[in-house]
């Protein structure tokens, strides 16, 4: 059996200068997929919300929606981690509330880990789930749940004074006991920075290179999004255009009558003549 990915693991390839991966996956055959091609981490994140669920924002997931998915990603995946996103007030409210919500993770989603967005004022609930037994990946920079309060989607940690910010954060969070920081529309010299300064390794989405691994919304990096991808997406492929054609051919194929043909039809035994005639 092939042996699945751990913070421990992470921790050595950061020591060996080894990049990591991460994509978001939402199901069992797009996880399967990205496992058998190696994947290192799979992120149930909430992005789920506009990505999947067809919702403006993050802001409506909820847990059941969180857990849902996660089982279908956790049935799918043999080797690469996998972190479930804890949904915005899943554990922003109480500490039991917050180790019950991310134990649920663990316990019913099949995951090894949970991702929760914020900085310091975040360290306590960090600790309470590492107590507990559950690994935590932080996410500083853009934080999407908190949208409305950073004004919109803009990158962070511009200026000196909230980059020394972003720096303590991580620190706050290193402290508390995450595993691993994904750091969100940063630009490159601070996420290098900070990269630098961390013993964990650092995730970063729209933060540059000096990152210890990166981490793309899989629907973004297929060309399979509904949305306007941003300025740091690299797209593989327009699977978006694959399926529109695909599936106009089917349709132009059953209109024609040249689908289906032969081989997809069943024949009767040689032996067998059946009439329904005297019905
Ligand atoms: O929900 C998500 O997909 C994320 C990544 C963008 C890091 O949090």
């Amino acid at each position: 059996m092939m042996a699945r990915v751990t913070t421990m693991a992470l921790m050595e390839m950061k020591a060996r200068g080894e990049k990591m991966t991460m994509l978001t996956a939402y199901d069992y055959p797009t996880a399967s997929l990205l496992d058998e091609a190696g994947v290192d981490m799979l992120l149930v994140g909430d992005s789920l919300g506009n990505v999947v669920l067809g919702y403006e924002d993050t802001l409506p997931v909820t847990m059941d929606e969180m857990i849902h998915h996660t089982k279908a990603v956790a049935r799918g995946t043999r080797r690469a981690m996998v972190v479930g996103d804890m949904p915005f007030l899943s554990y922003q409210t109480s500490l039991p509330e917050a180790v019950s919500n991310g134990g649920r993770f663990l316990k019913e989603g099949g995951a090894q880990a949970v991702k929760l967005e914020g900085g310091s004022e975040r360290a306590g609930v960090v600790r309470s789930l590492v107590e507990t037994g559950i690994p935590v990946m932080g996410h500083l920079g853009l934080t999407p749940q908190s949208v409305h309060q950073l004004g919109g989607f803009r990158v962070q940690g511009k200026d000196e004074a909230a980059a020394r910010r972003l720096l303590q954060d991580a620190l706050a969070l290193e402290e508390a006991g995450v595993f691993a920081l994904v750091l969100e529309a940063v630009p490159a010299q601070v996420a290098a920075q900070v990269t630098s300064r961390l013993q964990v390794p650092t995730i970063g989405i729209g933060a540059g290179p000096g990152c210890d691994g990166q981490v793309l919304v899989v629907h973004d990096m297929l060309g399979l999004s509904m949305r306007k991808t941003p300025k740091f997406v690299k797209q593989y492929v327009r699977l978006g255009d694959c399926i529109k054609d695909a599936v106009r051919a089917y349709q132009e194929d059953v209109k024609s009558g040249a689908f289906p043909g032969l081989e997809h039809c069943y024949a009767v035994p040689k032996n067998e003549q059946p009439s329904l005639s005297k019905i």
